[in-house]
């Protein structure tokens, strides 16, 4: 009798807990944009032993392939992507470009949205790709790992809408990277450490491959086969981490479609310029004499007197019939420092399709982005403060150095704990004087910035203008700045400092973009409705600003009802 009461009461206990599982799934699932068909990938992030440029080393990749496997979808597709940490570092995964509709806990960045998988942990990245389709990609969003932890993700049209453009013969994806012959993790460790300047990177990669260029490299070569006559899309994605690249083929056209994951109004040049994570689709014609053609990747780098790798990556764009073993012609590059060339992309790049953009804003933010010298507070400052003038280099907005927080902002926001940022993050800069040409604190001399985990609140349904501005406190240069949780459209850029009165904007067809690459000691005007809840990080994508401090985050607050409402967290969430 007593076990058949403790039966009994030991089942409505399972009842009332699979009710309450059920009830708390289905309330999740009532939040979270649901999507057309649901893609599951399983994602093993593995150490794996590979020799390129002579040297032998252990890299981090997924499933034992590098570049990482491509996630392939169609728009508002769910995607589930289960990932396994097998490697000793800890990890997250980014999907760069996705804008996380109501889904901020998938989002990736570490201590942003979420603490890093530990070793042996798994994590399942749960998301909805809500009206979005395109070139993306995914990467590591912890340390300097995503030098190697990158991939493509495709997401095509819905089934039966074409493209915007003649349907491409072929589609090819070319992953511009930086290879290192270190460990990418003890490299950023010692840069830090050093207070100095980064090592340049050992190679550029298309596709993993250095190409013939560089030391023992010439059979890693990345090859596209093409027919005579016939046009071929590929998607080219930036997964670099600190330099920024010029891309051009021998003797051939690049008509731009697209640009991150937006259609653009066609534009036909002799090169592109991507920041680390930019993607752009081109269309290529194999109209030329039959041959073998490079494709190739070199550096701009606008920082003046900045190091840099200045040998270029070669892939080959070969036509049938073409002698295989002969050399390939040359392809153009601008010189490293042709900030023209990159102006001119900019310049070819509109909105396809009629646009959203806020013509009223609520809130006018101008924010500096640049780098700083921090004073040397080190006993041991040969080793410590390598950096200009014997200091510690750093990098900041609005003269604010980001320092990590130890947990997720995200959950500390929404358990509402205390303690871990603070909510004074200035939508202007402490002082204003010429950004471009001067310095922050006493006028010209102090370079300093001041250090925090300060972000900035926005009421849902905020429209935003966003004033970026670089300056010259160290030297000016091209920073590809990157918004999560959003795209942006591009109003507005230009040189020197902002001028309200003598900016010109476009509110007609502006690029709806993820990464701006704000001009060399100019300024760039992006727009955009804060109605995705949530904390969002914006950071420099060069990844040794980003550990520099060149960031900072939006929270985002719920508006009215579900639909405007964060779902509470996955029950996997990792732990610090
Ligand atoms: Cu591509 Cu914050 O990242």
């Amino acid at each position: 009798m007593a076990n058949l009461t403790t039966s009994l009461v030991v089942l409505v206990l399972w009842l009332s807990l699979i009710s309450y599982a059920y009830n708390v799934h289905a309330t999740r699932m009532a939040h979270w944009p649901r999507g057309s068909s649901t893609r599951f990938y399983d994602f093993k992030i593995q150490t794996m032993k590979i020799t390129k440029l002579c040297n032998t080393k252990e890299l981090v990749t997924v499933n034992g392939i590098f570049p990482g496997p491509v996630i392939y979808a169609q728009e508002d597709d769910r995607i589930i992507v289960k990932i396994t940490n097998e490697t000793p570092y800890n990890t997250t995964i980014h999907w760069h470009g996705v804008r996380q509709r109501l889904s901020c806990w998938f989002d990736g960045p570490s201590y942003i949205t979420q603490c890093p998988i530990q070793a042996g942990q798994t994590f399942t990245y749960e998301f909805t790709l809500v009206n979005q389709k395109g070139t993306f990609f995914w990467h590591a969003h912890v340390s300097w790992l995503r030098a190697t932890l990158y991939g493509a993700f495709v997401v095509y049209p819905k089934p039966g809408v074409p493209y915007p453009f003649n349907y491409p013969y072929q589609e090819h994806i070319l992953l511009l990277g930086e290879y290192y012959n270190k460990d990418v993790v003890q490299l950023e460790r010692a840069t830090i450490a050093s207070g100095g300047n980064p090592p340049v990177t050992d190679a550029y990669t298309i596709n993993g491959h250095p190409g013939p260029n560089y030391n023992c490299s010439n059979n890693d070569v990345y090859k596209i086969d093409v027919v005579p006559g016939k046009t071929y899309l590929l998607r080219l994605i930036n997964a670099g981490l600190n330099s920024e690249n010029f891309f051009a083929i021998a003797n051939h056209k690049l008509t731009i479609v697209e640009a991150d994951a937006e259609y653009t109004k066609p534009f036909t040049t002799d090169r592109v310029m991507l920041g680390p994570g930019q993607t752009i689709n081109v269309l290529v014609t194999a109209n030329q004499p039959i041959g073998k053609y490079s494709m190739a990747m070199g550096p701009y780098s606008s920082a003046k007197g900045a190091a840099f790798q200045n040998i270029s990556a070669i892939a080959h764009f070969q036509y049938l019939g073409a002698v295989t073993n002969s050399v390939s012609l040359p392809a153009q590059l601008p010189s490293f420092s042709d900030n023209l060339a990159v102006k001119t992309v900019m310049d070819g790049l509109k909105s396809l399709n009629t646009v959203n953009v806020p013509k009223e804003i609520d809130a006018n933010l101008f924010i500096t982005i640049g780098l700083n010298v921090q004073k040397c507070q080190s006993k041991t400052p040969n080793q410590n403060c390598q950096g200009l003038n014997n200091g510690v280099m750093a990098a900041s907005m609005n003269n604010i150095s980001f320092i990590k927080p130890p947990i997720s902002l995200l959950e500390a926001y929404y358990k509402k704990m205390n303690g871990s940022f603070t909510e004074d993050f200035p939508g202007v800069p402490l002082k204003f004087y010429d950004f471009v040409n001067g310095a922050p604190n006493n006028i010209p001399n102090d370079t300093q910035a001041l250090n925090g985990t300060r972000v900035k609140v926005l009421e849902y349904g905020t429209r935003v203008q966003l004033i970026l501005q670089d300056t010259g406190t160290v030297t000016t240069e091209n920073h590809p700045i990157h918004l999560h949780g959003y795209s942006f459209y591009v109003v507005g850029y230009g040189t020197g400092n902002y001028n309200p009165q003598t900016a010109n904007f476009n509110l007609v067809d502006p690029p709806y973009m993820n990464t701006i690459g704000v001009p060399a000691g100019g300024w760039a005007a992006i727009r955009f409705l804060a109605d995705n809840p949530g904390v969002w990080f914006m950071h420099c994508h060069l990844d040794i600003h980003q550990s520099w401090g060149l960031g900072t985050s939006f929270i985002v607050k719920n508006g009215e009802g579900v639909l405007e409402t964060l779902p509470h967290p996955p029950a996997d969430m990792p732990r610090c």
